[in-house]
């Protein structure tokens, strides 16, 4: 079994780079499947989610090719439909975005329900909707997806989600844009992945318009022809190593990032007293050591984004006063408190409300990673604690983070991954640095 072993309270110093974002990735992989030619995409996150899914479409029988570290090539010319790896489509929430994308293709799909971080219920309602709406019976049964586009082919709709569904967004995106005829997606999400995925089918062919607002219009079209395509930089990646330096009082250079896709980040690290200098592709965090408090309330995008919500409750367990977090997307994504509470913080929590009593002086303790976010929350946590904090449970942190312990050690941070074997009585050997 490996954990995470850190020993806190060393500012974090230097310069990251950023790798592409997992939540764009995630929903092009897929995509791809619908391309007939070579797909070539730079900037792919090397992480646990991405592959899975590339594994998932060599079982069904394209040909992924890694070019050099970060860029694939894949061809889905030869796939076929048939049943998939659903034991790894059960893994992972991603894996709905292929009944999106085999509707496109074939006409027809059969996958998992999806997998993925457990917060509270996670529906499909609003992707279900929108394939009925395109002209797909979709059915649920036995833990299976079934959808079959009545006369082989979808056609063009209007469609108005009840709630704003990343998701639901990006698996219509794909469903319609081979679907005969016009489709308009109302009340859509609008976060820059959706963006991403959007400009990825419109390099190969599609004609996807409006996307990064809450009406997206696809046109139908026959083919999509291969091509190249970047994937944008991670916005919680970044995120994340912004609210490090923050909590840790250090001093980082994030590279290679959208700062307009931070803004939300940025102007509430600002808020605890943290200076954010915004610079092209870049962002300098400098944290003083002295934070404040804030109040973070979680939405859509361009509001703060949930994905960031554990992390900032890991650096508002120590600033000075009286934090309020309210969580706007998730039933319940406070699991990570009980963690923080091992480590002296004081936060009480009601629904998807927590308080954060600040001022903590956290002390480094054997803790889970409960989820992905949560699991980078500990990280920051650890890094900030006097003592040594060990993280079990680290596969949700890999899920999402390219070389996270590496990069974080280029930064200064005192942390290794360590293999515990599962006899308690053997001594732990340590496997890796960084
Ligand atoms: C995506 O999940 C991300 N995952 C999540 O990131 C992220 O937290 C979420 O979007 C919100 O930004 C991927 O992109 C793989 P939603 P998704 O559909 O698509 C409800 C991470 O840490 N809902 O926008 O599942 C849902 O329950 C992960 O990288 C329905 O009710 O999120 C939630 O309350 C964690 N019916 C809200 O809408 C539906 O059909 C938003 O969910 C779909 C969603």
């Amino acid at each position: 079994m490996e954990k995470y072993v850190i020993n806190g309270g060393k500012p974090l110093q230097g310069e990251v780079d950023i790798s592409g974002a997992k939540n764009a990735a995630v929903a092009i992989i897929p995509a791809a499947l619908m391309v007939d030619g070579i797909c070539r995409i730079e900037n792919m996150p090397q992480i646990s989610d991405t592959d899975m899914l590339l594994t998932i479409l060599t079982q069904l029988g394209a040909e992924v090719r890694m070019i050099c570290p970060g860029t694939i090539e894949i061809d889905s010319r030869n796939v076929r439909f048939c049943d998939a790896p659903f034991d790894l489509m059960r893994k992972i929430r991603a894996s709905y975005y292929l009944i999106g994308a085999m509707l496109g293709r074939f006409g027809s799909a059969k996958t998992t329900m999806p997998g993925g971080c457990n917060f509270g219920v996670r529906p499909i309602d609003q992707h279900i909707k929108g394939m009925n709406a395109l002209g797909a019976q979709v059915d649920v049964r036995n833990g299976f997806v079934y959808a079959e586009a009545e006369g082989g082919k979808l056609h063009g709709a209007k469609i108005y989600l009840d709630k704003v569904s990343v998701g639901a967004t990006m698996n219509i995106i794909l469903a319609a844009t081979m679907a005969s005829g016009r489709t308009i997606i109302e009340n859509a999400a609008r976060e820059p992945h959706i963006v991403d995925l959007a400009n990825f089918l419109n390099s190969m062919g599609a004609d996807v318009r409006g996307a990064g607002t809450d009406t997206v219009k696809i046109n139908g079209v026959e083919r999509l022809h291969g091509g190249s395509y970047s994937i944008i930089p991670d916005q919680i990646e970044a995120g994340t190593y912004m609210v490090a330096a923050a909590a840790t009082g250090g001093e980082v250079l994030v590279k290679n990032v959208i700062p307009k896709h931070l803004e939300c980040i940025s102007a509430k690290l600002r808020e605890t007293g943290t200076i954010v200098q915004e610079y092209e592709d870049s962002v300098l965090v400098k944290g003083n050591g002295h934070l404040r408090k804030a109040n973070v309330k979680t939405l859509p995008y361009p509001g703060f984004p949930t994905d960031m919500q554990p992390q900032m409750g890991a650096l508002l367990c120590m600033a000075n006063g009286t934090s309020v977090i309210t969580e706007g997307i998730y039933d319940n994504r406070f699991k990570y408190v009980n963690e923080l509470r091992k480590m002296g913080a004081d936060i009480q929590v009601d629904g998807r409300i927590a308080i954060f009593e600040g001022g903590a002086k956290l002390t480094g303790a054997p803790v889970m990673a409960c989820d992905l976010r949560a699991g980078a929350a500990m990280v920051i946590a650890g890094l900030c604690a006097s003592g040594k904090t060990e993280i079990e449970d680290i596969h949700f942190i890999e899920r999402g983070y390219e070389n996270f312990v590496g990069k974080l050690r280029k930064l200064g941070a005192g942390i290794s991954i360590v293999d515990y074997p599962d006899e308690p009585e053997l001594h732990e050997k340590v496997i890796s640095i960084g």
